[in-house]
């Protein structure tokens, strides 16, 4: 595997830089300044993905050696504001630009998330959003700092990037249409707020309440959102999302379900623990996570589908279910990350083979078969 030192990158993303412009399609470069450009790409060490925790109980989080200091002007912050607390607490580099492995790591330790699923999202989120020549990823909007991109249509947009992982119906952000998808929204914040306290236990967010807002969402989307977009992968996101909460958010010695909103708000407005918060007190992963989804699926079932126009939900039931575990990791990687990478060879090729090795690990607990999209 070729290897480019960290202390020359500095040099090499400027020089890249120069020589192609983000967002600009393959056809408006140059033969030449194609050749020049695969002559010159380098990969950065993919190290192995961590493995589980070894002391993986529960733990002080919010310790003195996780200080919370808000992010100053050049650090980067995003949709997630599981990623956006740990980043704040130094979990992750304050910088919000994080290698994957350094991803992984820090939501097993903020959180005590599961191994498994852990390396299920991080290395979803950086085929499609991440660099992966030089192994970084932005928590937030597209940075120079995640290095020379690959060519176009490759976009290395960072977790803000709407379409890739980021989408629409969100529980506190904005759907992509209307705004800024990636910043907290009070008035959802407000509705998160009142239906915690209309329908969960002692006005909390709970698995009910959570059920209630995740249909409320997609309803206020389909009233008002002429271009929204419900379907693989988004779906399975936006339902994870809504039921972490109600895990994660809450203080590991409590861990009884029940999320009080001004934790709530700590967590997705100022991206803080709340004093003292502990960590759930054994790994969580897809075996308590997936009835959780499954239950307020049940409550509220839908079919993925689009708006065609405000109010237009157009049903595509051709597209893999919420149900369909497998065929959404089949259609991240052949439909939402070969749009990027439709034809990588060299190096790159080499990059993205790895990266695919280390999602399909993560998914391999439910017996999918593993799809190539570049060849075995
Ligand atoms: C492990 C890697 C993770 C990645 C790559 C990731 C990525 C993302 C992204 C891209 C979004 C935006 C989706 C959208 O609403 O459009 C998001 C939302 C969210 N994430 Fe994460 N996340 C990760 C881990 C976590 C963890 C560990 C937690 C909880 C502790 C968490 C909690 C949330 C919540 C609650 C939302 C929904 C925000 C909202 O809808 O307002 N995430 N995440």
């Amino acid at each position: 595997m070729a290897k480019v030192s960290f202390v020359l990158l500095p040099v090499f993303v400027h020089v890249a830089l120069a020589l192609i412009p983000s967002y600009e399609s393959l056809a408006g470069l140059t033969q030449k300044q194609v050749d020049q450009f695969i002559a010159g790409i380098t990969i950065s060490p993919i190290p192995n993905p961590p493995g589980p925790l070894v002391d993986d109980g529960i733990k002080l989080v919010d310790d003195s050696d996780h200080p919370f200091i808000p992010p100053g002007p050049n650090d980067l912050r995003g949709p997630c504001p599981g990623l956006n607390t740990l980043a704040n607490h130094g979990y992750i580099p304050r910088s919000g630009v994080a290698t994957p492995d350094q991803l992984v790591t820090a939501v097993m330790e903020g959180y005590n998330l599961g191994n498994d699923y852990a390396r299920f999202l991080v290395y979803q989120a950086h085929l499609v959003d991440g660099n992966p020549l030089t192994n970084l990823i932005s928590i937030g909007r597209k940075t120079w700092r995640t290095g020379p991109d690959p060519l176009p249509p490759a976009i290395v947009g960072g977790l803000s990037q709407h379409g890739t992982f980021e989408g629409d119906t969100s529980l506190t952000r904005l759907d992509d249409y209307f705004g800024n998808s990636a910043a907290f929204n009070e008035q959802h914040f407000s509705e998160f707020a009142a239906f915690s306290i209309v329908f969960g236990a002692n006005k909390t967010y709970d698995i009910n309440a959570a059920a209630e807002l995740r249909h409320r969402r997609l309803q206020d989307s389909i009233q008002t959102n002429p271009e929204l977009s419900f379907v693989a992968p988004r779906i399975l996101s936006a339902f994870s999302e809504t039921v972490f909460p109600t895990i994660f958010f809450v203080d590991g010695r409590l861990n009884n379900g029940q999320l009080d909103i001004q934790a709530a708000r700590s967590f997705f407005h100022t991206n803080q623990f709340p004093h003292h918060f502990h960590r759930q007190p054994a790994p969580v992963s897809f075996p308590t996570i997936e009835p959780l989804v499954e239950q307020i699926f049940k409550k509220h079932p839908f079919v993925p589908g689009m708006n065609k126009g405000v109010n237009n939900y157009i049903e595509m039931p051709e597209t893999p279910p919420l149900s369909d575990f497998c065929g959404i990791y089949e259609d991240i990687v052949m439909r939402v990350m070969t749009a990027q990478y439709p034809d990588p060879s060299g190096p790159l090729l080499e990059a993205l083979n790895i990266n695919l090795e280390f999602l399909f690990s993560a998914v391999e607990g439910h017996n999918c078969i593993q799809v190539f999209p570049y060849g075995q």
